[in-house]
């Protein structure tokens, strides 16, 4: 039998030029050096990305989700990220590792962590998503139209195995203390998944899996850095890997839905609505400290072994989807703070507003009945 493979995505911001903007080439060559060496007992393949001011180590091997050895890898490789930004003066250095030291397994200690392990099928082809200046419910919308909407993904239509439908794990990212999930099978259960994944701060979709044969399709980092801080430490900045063809939706069927250019959170002091621009790898954040984006690398892993990857949102039919968002972009924030332009209050990045509200409380007084019915 054929062993089975893991993919092991782990991503943190651990500084960067110019103010969250991007990681260093030296930050990048280090993690690259540290990854190839301290992996080559342990890991088949590795790859090394940037989006915004992120760095994604995606890694592959035999040890299964959550093995203590993957993890050290990249949670070393951050550490010497880090050393070589405190070195360079970067900003917000080792922002992402909230411990100092390693404890087996880098979930909760800040950086973002999706993965799977499955039986390779004869060609095994995948996509790497990775998106800055947003949280993990930026993936809400785009899997569900993927997964479980004929209007978007007419895989569901066509093809018999895709039309059994999905069930998608969901967590609820408000309790702290132990992960509250639910599953829900898309079709049957499509109202209450809607229900459920349209409050991306709440409810983040962490799996799903086909219903025709079990098999993982996607998997997203659902960390919530307040969560684990105990205040906002920069967003959530997440990582998505999705199998597919055959038994799952096709390639462009994944990729359509980020067409729309949704409105996330995230942007400017990570507290605003903007709308999520697909970028090529590698892209730099610029205007108002976004607007929020997501890249895409394709892969075929055989053996354990990576292709190259193919930048899938650097074809020209994107520059017409970023243009329409950056035009999104300007119009939401002809707003300014007004309404849906800045995030409610749970989601803000600061305690500037709180504390003002705090202030102006006890200036607040109620009225008489005399004076509510008189003119004012
Ligand atoms: C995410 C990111 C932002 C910042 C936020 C606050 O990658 O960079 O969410 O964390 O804009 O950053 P400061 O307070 O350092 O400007
Ligand atoms: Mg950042
Ligand atoms: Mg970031």
């Amino acid at each position: 039998m054929a062993l089975r493979t893991t993919l092991s995505v782990i991503k943190a911001d651990v500084g960067s030029i110019g103010g969250h903007l991007r990681p260093s080439r030296r930050m990048l060559d280090c993690v690259r050096l540290e990854v190839a060496s301290a992996g080559r007992s342990v890991l088949l393949d590795h790859f090394v990305s940037t989006t915004g001011d992120d760095i994604a180590i995606l890694m592959t091997h035999r040890h299964g989700v959550g093995d203590a050895r993957v993890h050290e890898i990249a949670w070393h490789a951050f550490r010497k990220a880090t050393e070589t930004a405190r070195e360079q003066g970067l900003y917000a250095a080792g922002q992402d590792l909230l411990t100092s030291s390693f404890a087996g397994n880098v979930r909760g200690m800040g950086p973002a962590v999706a993965e799977m392990e499955f039986d390779e099928r004869e060609s095994e082809p995948f996509l790497l998503f990775a998106a800055d200046k947003t949280d993990p419910g930026a993936y809400n919308l785009p899997l569900y139209l993927a997964f479980a909407d004929p209007m978007h993904s007419p895989g569901l239509l066509l093809s018999p195995e895709v039309g059994r439908g999905f069930r998608f794990s969901v967590m609820d990212v408000a309790h702290d203390a132990a992960d509250a999930m639910i599953e829900l099978e898309a079709p049957q259960d499509l109202y209450d998944l809607a229900t459920l994944l349209r409050d991306t701060e709440r409810y983040v979709v962490e799996s799903v899996r086909s219903r025709a044969t079990g098999d993982i399709a996607a998997v997203v980092s659902t960390t919530r850095l307040h969560n684990i801080a105990g205040k906002y430490t920069g967003k959530d900045d997440p990582v998505m890997l999705v199998r597919v063809q055959k038994q799952f939706p096709a390639t462009g069927e994944v990729l359509g839905p980020f067409s729309m250019g949704h409105y996330v959170s995230g942007g400017m002091r990570g507290s605003h609505t903007l709308p999520l621009m697909p970028v090529a790898q590698g892209a730099e954040v610029s205007w108002f400290d976004g607007p929020p984006m997501v890249s895409c690398a394709a892969f075929c892993v055989h053996d354990g072994k990576l292709t190259e990857p193919v930048d899938a949102f650097a074809h020209p039919f994107w520059d017409e989807v970023r243009y329409r968002v950056a035009k999104k972009a300007i119009d939401m924030r002809q707003q300014g703070f007004f309404g849906a332009a800045m995030l409610p209050m749970s989601e803000l990045e600061y305690t500037g507003i709180r504390e003002r509200l705090d202030r102006l409380q006890p200036r607040f007084h109620t009225r008489t009945a005399k004076l509510r019915t008189q003119k004012v």
